[in-house]
């Protein structure tokens, strides 16, 4: 059993593969923090790691406990609240109805159940009864009798943990939740480094990796979704311990608004970790009889380095939170018209586009921005989702009748959440955008923000978009959002519940792209958000790839993608072939196949060689669909900080097939190269497909393969694609 209790030291102990993470219940009621690392058999003797420090005459200590080192001030604690003795920063804090917010959690009793819970209204991790086990622990404040329900689910093959809070409300008056984290993570010294990514439109992903400092430091968004500057995603890394060796504990936040990942580090070395809404945009009013439920975090262990981890979250992300059918079924290769046509097409132009796309084996046309109402620009048309006859002449249907004609699937392009001043829906309901009361609302892009936190703007929306998928032969969305939510405010909403808005606004979202993917299941949707403005998790339970940037200068991609490989599939990273000027064409088809694979480009426009590089990709793209998109991916070089070259592998399940690929992002001085391969089997025999030779496995990752270039050496831009098969040991 992965959870277990033991009633005489009171500890519980949440087991995984290789890892264990245990608190105790205090005489008191509180919730002590004891460990998270590499798994350990000990129980009772994990007890003695609640004390961290001796008494300090300034930290209050609860009078009814004896021992002089017990203070809130110094014990980790599960879910801490505030104002209690306390000082750190508090994962829960409800204002009572005296306006004072102590909050003081005590158990009062636990339940350990098969399977996973789902979240209402929100997306999570899923799964049944013999794949995960949960454990709920009840606590409540004995003054306000406000109830939290602390849930850790294990999936032990994965090493991770997914934890959330609910929040209720017995009582007879209302409460107010000024913070409601989903978790906090409690470690025992600085002996880690802070690793996160930042970034900014078409430049995301940017990893770094610093020392833990004295007092706080964390990643937030208050942009109302979770933006490109900020990923929800961080790790807490060993010192010592790199890509392949060592401790890391990832913390994925499955959420698309406004969050935030703080840590403080107190006066005795300990860090705090707290992942969840973002508590300065938040505040919710929970009536008599209310609950509230916080999004998930997942945490993952790894005693294999940053590679291990991300490993981990890949599959876990795979098999037990992208819920599309899509999402491990063979997607179609697609073509997309935004960067060779913007908004400058016709039906006409699109049919070319297909029948030369076809030529190359492409298999689905996508029609971005551009095909409806009166969208000749960003200035017009947004929110008004009927067909622009003038551009698609004879209807949309005529045009997806000659793609499909061409054997083709037919995608389409929506940005759901805005509106532009110039369009119908705007002027029939210019109070449905999101506005301060007696503020000018700023425009971005030339477009304001639909108040999704309204039924009503919901159900418009959804009836023009089911209005064109129920009556055309549509099989893909692309789903994208192109502006943050500023001069937030909510028309309907008192202004006691204003603090409400952020979250409802994702609640809203989160229920229309549920309805559209549940009315419409055979849709694959890609989200987008200006590229990777919205890369999370919440987006990825919809929708099982995300347009990873709007950058796709090859090289630059490197940097995008290995960032986002921290902790999401590549099957999830949307990557294309672009006319961009950087690179040969091998070069941008290697990249892109580090990704859902595609093309963004006019193929009018294909020189012959091109084109025949164009096949030579997309044959790689169908012979390595299942190596790449559920295979093991190993980051062999950091591009970021390697002067010359991005290296990555990609291993089969059952190790018996490898592709290497490196791009060279600078010629290098030495033309004598080696790279050591990784996560084979040492004891397999693998053949290079390209020279027949055979090595060992052992071979291979401890010699490496041999990609040294005759005269005048590798070039800047160009790449090596090496692909290896294994038969059985020999002798
Ligand atoms: C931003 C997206 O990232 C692009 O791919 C494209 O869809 C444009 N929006 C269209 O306006």
């Amino acid at each position: 059993m992965p959870i277990t209790f033991d009633p005489s030291s009171r500890i519980f102990k949440l087991d995984t593969d290789s890892s264990t993470y245990a608190f105790l219940v205090h005489d008191e009621g509180y919730l002590v923090h004891l460990y998270y690392g590499p798994k350990v058999p000990d129980t009772a003797a994990l007890a003695p790691l609640m004390y961290r420090g001796w008494y300090d005459s300034l930290s209050p200590r609860n009078p009814h406990v004896s021992d002089r080192r017990f203070s809130l001030d110094f014990i980790p604690q599960e879910c801490p609240g505030s104002s209690n003795g306390d000082f750190r920063i508090s994962a829960l804090e409800v204002r009572s109805p005296a306006g004072d917010t102590v909050t003081d959690l005590r158990y009062t009793g636990h339940r350990i159940f098969p399977g996973k819970p789902e979240l209402p209204g929100l997306p999570a991790t899923f799964a049944q009864e013999g794949e995960a086990e949960t454990l709920e622990i009840e606590t409540a404040d004995p003054v306000t009798g406000v109830k939290a329900f602390l849930l850790y689910t294990v999936f032990p093959g994965y090493d991770a943990l997914a934890r959330s809070v609910r929040v209720e409300n017995p009582g007879s008056a209302s409460v107010d939740l000024e913070r409601a984290y989903s978790m906090c993570l409690e470690l025992p010294s600085m002996d880690y480094d802070f690793l996160h990514m930042y970034g900014r439109w078409a430049k995301e992903n940017t990893t770094v990796r610093h020392p833990l400092q004295h007092g706080l430091q964390g990643i937030q968004s208050k942009r109302g979704m979770t933006g490109p500057n900020h990923n929800p995603f961080a790790a807490l890394v060993r010192k010592g311990a790199d890509e392949d060796q060592g401790q890391a504990i990832g913390v994925s936040l499955i959420y698309s608004g406004n969050f935030s990942m703080e840590i403080e580090v107190d006066t005795l070395g300990c860090p705090r970790l707290l992942a969840g809404i973002n508590p300065s945009t938040f505040r919710w009013r929970l009536e008599p009889g209310e609950s509230f439920q916080t999004p998930e975090a997942v945490t993952v262990f790894s005693g294999e380095g940053l590679g291990g981890m991300s490993r981990r979250f890949h599959r876990l992300f795979l098999d037990h939170l992208m819920r599309s059918q899509w999402t491990k079924k063979k997607r179609p290769l697609l073509i997309n018209d935004w960067e060779a046509a913007v908004f400058d097409f016709d039906d006409q132009l699109l049919v070319e586009f297909a029948q030369e796309a076809k030529e190359l084996g492409v298999e689905m046309l996508v029609m971005d921005d551009g095909w409806f109402g009166a969208r000749n620009n960003d200035y017009q048309g947004l929110g008004d989702w009927q067909v622009n006859e003038n551009k698609l002449k004879g209807g949309l249907g005529h045009l997806i009748d000659q793609v499909n004609a061409l054997g083709m699937k037919f995608g389409i392009w929506y940005e759901p959440e805005m509106v532009n001043p110039d369009s119908d829906l705007f002027r029939a309901h210019p109070d449905w955008i999101i506005q301060a009361k007696g503020r000018e609302p700023s425009l971005s892009r030339n477009q304001y923000v639909l108040d999704m936190t309204r039924p009503e703007v919901r159900e418009n929306i959804y009836q023009q978009m089911c209005a064109v998928l129920s009556s055309h032969n549509i099989e893909y969305v692309k789903w994208d959002c192109n502006r943050n939510i500023s001069e937030a405010g909510n028309a309907v909403l008192p202004p006691e519940r204003q603090g409400e808005f952020f979250h409802r606004y994702v609640l809203g979202v989160y229920e229309l792209m549920d309805r559209i993917t549940s009315t419409f299941p055979h849709i694959l949707l890609e989200n987008c958000s200006s590229g990777g403005g919205r890369f999370d998790p919440g987006m990825m339970y919809y929708s099982p790839q995300i347009w990873t940037s709007d950058c796709t200068d090859p090289i630059e991609r490197l940097t995008i993608q290995f960032g986002a490989s921290l902790c999401y599939p590549v099957a999830s990273m949307g990557a294309h072939v672009s006319a961009s000027p950087r690179t040969g064409f091998e070069t941008k088809g290697a990249v892109a196949l580090m990704g859902t694979f595609g093309y963004e480009l006019d193929p009018r426009k294909l020189t012959p060689e091109e084109k025949a590089v164009a096949k030579e990709q997309i044959a790689a793209y169908h012979k390595y669909y299942d190596l790449i998109h559920y295979g093991d991916l190993y980051r062999i070089t950091d591009p970021a900080r390697d002067p010359y070259f991005a290296d990555w592998q990609f291993v089969s399940p059952d190790r018996t097939e490898a592709l290497f690929t490196r791009v060279v992002m600078r010629k290098p001085e030495n033309y004598y190269q080696t790279q050591r391969l990784r996560g084979l089997d040492p004891e397999k025999y693998y053949t290079d497909e390209a020279t027949g030779e055979t090595y060992s496995g052992a071979l291979l990752m401890s010699a490496g393969i041999d990609l040294s270039a005759p005269w005048p050496g590798p070039q800047d831009g160009s790449c090596v694609m090496k692909h290896f098969t294994a038969r059985k040991a020999q002798g």
